[in-house]
């Protein structure tokens, strides 16, 4: 297997030519978006609406979380069709205009690929369900016998990534592996019927007009094909603990000793074996393998890797030459704000990406994590609870909302693609007092409410301040209740409120995103001025003309002389010629 090999740098700039090497791409989460047909659910329909929403803004792609045919168990990441749109969602017609549209208005779009389990009502595992153990439609998913006498133990001791058991039992006594919910097993991916069904797959979302795909889940399709126990926890995000075990101890065999935690509040854990079923090297095969399909269409289509995995000389494997072209960079994510943390994983991940001659990608939030706002206005800003209930800690949304700008400013001037999650923004915060009765995140329930789940970074957009559910299904006055209800600070922060008006987060975003492409910021190269002192808090790097100071300190830092205020992260930013905590500028010399 040559993922042993040392890969080649890649020594053509075509890549770095491409949109992507250094996009803005802003992450849509259709179910929260815009509601077009004024049900409560967000819709394609909702997305073609507000095409011209995203052009202002800057962004040069979209990227859509899910919109396949789903019982939506996991919100549409437990697929019972992958070449259809749910009805939730609008139509394949709806889907191919908005495609037409986006592309219209100069914007690629990437859609969600969710190789590694289906849904349990996918047609697939309804025959395997139906068939024989040892039958050929048992072979594409992961069915084994089980343990003990009578076979009534699961096969080992895996967990969920959701919490509990990663096996459930069917009636004729085997088991099968489910890495996330019960209703969504994995596929086999020793099976040649697999491979052969996603690359149609592939082809089927290329031959509309695609741009290309974030593979969900990219380092989790192959197995150790022992199915070795495992002593570590697995999580989504790694660097958290996993599920804890007081919410897991149905599992029949739950290993014994993980540590408990208090709910909500997790910390990096020490160091676990490596994974079984987490970034094994067989992979890559599969990678090398749709790269070529994508080939097929041309150099300008892209894959990016949703992949939970350090360090960054492990991730970048996912990029090499002849792999995808982006890996989510979590890192930067988990450094939380934090001036020595962020200094680090920027040199370490632009190194990480440089010697596999990839760019980097810098992510602050997503469906799946508390909005870096209310993450910034803890407490303790580098820690990650997996979703914030009314009895946990509540963040100060005003410092979280002034950290979460400045961070932004960072994000959005390193070379690299950067990702936007929608309602970033508008400097939305996590809704953290959801009451339990509304929650809809497997999560919550596998856990039994100890992780809170992510139900508050997937609340449905604030558009219209003065309309039901501030415009999210339109300014009717009858329009139903939205999916999730949105907290009242969701208000002041509506679009319409921020529109034209200067400071706004809205403004912030739409002059940080001009500026980022008139200097070239993305296509850039950074260095390391001498007033970068991440240890007393002050963040500096130059990338270009482009000077960039974030104070993520508790004292006022001097600007140098000679330079004037490209963009500042929020009005105050600046004050008697330094710059004060919880801020960033960029500058250019005078
Ligand atoms: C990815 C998705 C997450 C989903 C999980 C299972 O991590 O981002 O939302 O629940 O995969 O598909």
């Amino acid at each position: 297997m040559s993922s042993t090999v040392q890969a080649p740098v890649r020594a053509s700039s075509e890549s770095a030519r491409q949109w992507w090497a250094s996009a803005v791409i802003y992450q849509i989460y259709p179910r929260s978006f815009a509601d077009g047909n004024h049900d409560g659910m967000g819709d394609l329909k909702g997305v073609t609406g507000r095409l011209p929403y995203l052009a202002k803004l800057g962004v040069d792609a979209i990227w859509l979380s899910p919109f396949y045919r789903s019982p939506q168990a996991d919100a549409g990441y437990d697929v019972a069709d992958y070449r259809d749109v749910d009805p939730l969602f609008g139509t394949l017609a709806d889907f191919d205009e908005m495609l037409q549209k986006a592309h219209a208005a100069g914007l690629k779009v990437i859609v969600d690929l969710v190789p590694n389990h289906t849904s349990d009502e996918h047609v697939w595992f309804q025959e395997a369900l139906a068939a024989a153990p040892g039958s050929a439609a048992r072979a594409r998913y992961m069915f084994r016998e089980g343990k003990g006498e009578d076979g009534s133990l699961p096969p080992n001791n895996w967990q969920s990534i959701f919490g509990g058991p990663a096996w459930t039992r069917v009636p004729d006594g085997q088991w099968y592996l489910h890495l996330f919910d019960t209703k969504q097993p994995d596929l086999n991916w020793e099976n040649e019927e697999v491979w052969a069904e996603m690359r149609s797959v592939l082809r089927f979302w290329l031959d509309r007009g695609v741009d290309g795909f974030r593979v969900d889940v990219a380092h989790g399709l192959v197995k150790d094909p022992a199915l070795p126990d495992w002593t570590g926890q697995a999580a989504m995000v790694e660097g958290q603990d996993a599920a804890p075990h007081a919410a897991t101890a149905e599992a029949a065999n739950a290993p014994e000793a993980l540590p408990s935690q208090e709910a909500g509040h997790v910390s990096k854990p020490a160091l676990d074996p490596p994974s079984p079923f987490f970034d094994q090297d067989g992979v890559h095969e599969v990678y090398r393998d749709w790269h070529k399909v994508l080939a097929e269409y041309g150099p300008d289509r892209m894959m990016v890797a949703e992949a939970w995995v350090e360090p960054a000389e492990r991730l970048v494997r996912y990029i090499r030459p002849d792999e995808m072209q982006q890996a989510f960079n979590f890192d930067f994510l988990l450094a939380g704000w934090d001036a020595r943390q962020m200094a680090k994983v920027i040199a370490d991940s632009l190194e990480a990406s440089a010697s596999v001659g990839a760019p980097t990608t810098w992510v602050l939030s997503n469906h799946d994590t508390v909005r870096h706002p209310s993450r910034f206005g803890l407490a303790d800003p580098t820690t990650f609870p997996k979703g914030i209930a009314l009895e946990d800690e509540q963040p100060d949304e005003a410092l979280g909302l002034a950290r979460a700008r400045a961070a932004t400013l960072v994000a959005l001037a390193l070379p690299g693609s950067a990702y936007v999650y929608q309602g970033e923004e508008l400097g939305l915060p996590e809704h953290t007092t959801l009451d339990a009765e509304f929650r809809q995140d497997p999560t919550f329930f596998r856990t039994k409410g100890v992780e809170r789940g992510r139900d508050g970074c997937r609340v449905p957009l604030p558009w219209i301040s003065e309309a039901p559910q501030f415009g999210f299904s339109g300014p009717t006055a009858d329009a139903p209740a939205a999916w999730l209800p949105q907290p009242e600070s969701y208000r002041r922060l509506a679009a319409d409120v921020q529109e034209g008006v200067a400071g706004s987060t809205l403004e912030l975003y739409r002059t940080a995103i001009a500026a980022r492409r008139e200097h070239a910021l993305g296509t850039g190269s950074l260095s390391w001025p001498e007033l970068n002192d991440p240890d007393a808090g002050l963040l500096a790097f130059s990338n270009g003309q482009v000077l960039v100071l974030a104070n993520m300190g508790r004292d006022r830092a001097a600007l140098p002389d000679g330079y004037d205020v490209l963009v500042a992260s929020s009005p105050e930013a600046v004050q008697d010629g330094s710059l004060t905590p919880n801020s960033a500028v960029w500058l250019v010399q005078a």
